[in-house]
């Protein structure tokens, strides 16, 4: 079997998996630790380290992929929205690199989640235009072609009325600190999808994120001319992708 290891940072939990890149499935329990609390590089090496080590693979030499939630341009974090702002022009691959004295692949997360939808999930053998969101902590996006990623769209920081981030609106964040019900919630997706809808034409639109696995709450609610499908690999999509660009 053909494996990589796979770990995504997210705002709120660290999860981190060894994958079968031929399958683009788990080959091991996923093992998840929460966000260190603020999010600072220091804290979070720490925490990659301590899922690496739950994992048994702390000195493995499988490629080792790692997904982030911000703009990632040559291993530099250029944006830091849920986590510390120490992200901002930062060489985060390197970090990681010289911290786990081993070669990594750094990417966004949701790039990484539209990636593993792309080769093993919703939209393998899609043709077009595929737009994968994931609905999390933040909104992340990824744009992928015929299959190929073009990398940093964030869609989840479009303005949105008063919102200067339309993630603070309809993240599933927003969700739960505002106890909204799955109708409510889904009256908020029904704007942002409409509106990127209408900018970008999709042929596919892929949810993914954590509360993909609820979608049958919220999905049919939402009234769009493009399909809308949860993520196959769920949440776990970050971690496969990451692992998978990690093995190309
Ligand atoms: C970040 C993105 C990320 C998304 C999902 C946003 O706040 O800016 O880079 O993909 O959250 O984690």
């Amino acid at each position: 079997m053909v494996k990589a290891i796979g770990v995504d940072i997210g705002g709120t939990g660290i999860k981190a998996g060894i994958v079968d890149l031929e399958h683009g499935t788990m080959a091991s329990e996923r093992v998840r630790v929460p966000t260190p609390e603020g999010a600072a590089p220091e804290d979070v090496l720490l925490a990659v380290k301590t899922v690496l080590k739950t994992l048994n693979v702390h000195e493995s030499n499988l490629p080792l992929g790692v997904a982030f939630p911000a703009i990632v341009k040559r291993g530099m974090t250029l944006s830091a929205a849920n986590v510390s702002k120490k992200w901002i022009g930062f060489d985060a691959e390197r970090f990681f690199r010289d911290g786990l004295g081993r070669n990594i692949v750094f990417v966004n997360d949701a790039d990484a989640a539209g990636v593993a939808e792309a080769r093993h999930g919703a939209a393998r053998d899609v043709r077009g235009f595929t737009l994968l969101t994931t609905l999390g902590t933040g909104i992340g996006s990824a744009f992928l072609y015929d299959g190929v990623l073009l990398p940093n769209t964030e869609l989840g920081h479009l303005h949105y009325g008063e919102y200067e981030s339309v993630e603070t609106f309809a993240a599933t964040s927003a969700r739960e600190r505002e106890n909204l019900s799955w109708a409510d919630w889904a009256e908020r997706l029904q704007k942002f999808y409409s509106h990127i809808e209408f900018l970008f034409s999709p042929d596919l639109f892929v949810v993914g994120g954590g509360v993909s696995k609820n979608a049958g709450d919220f999905l049919p609610l939402l009234d769009l001319k493009t399909p809308i499908v949860p993520a196959i690999h769920r949440n776990n999509s970050g971690i496969i992708g990451a692992a998978s660009l990690a093995g190309d």
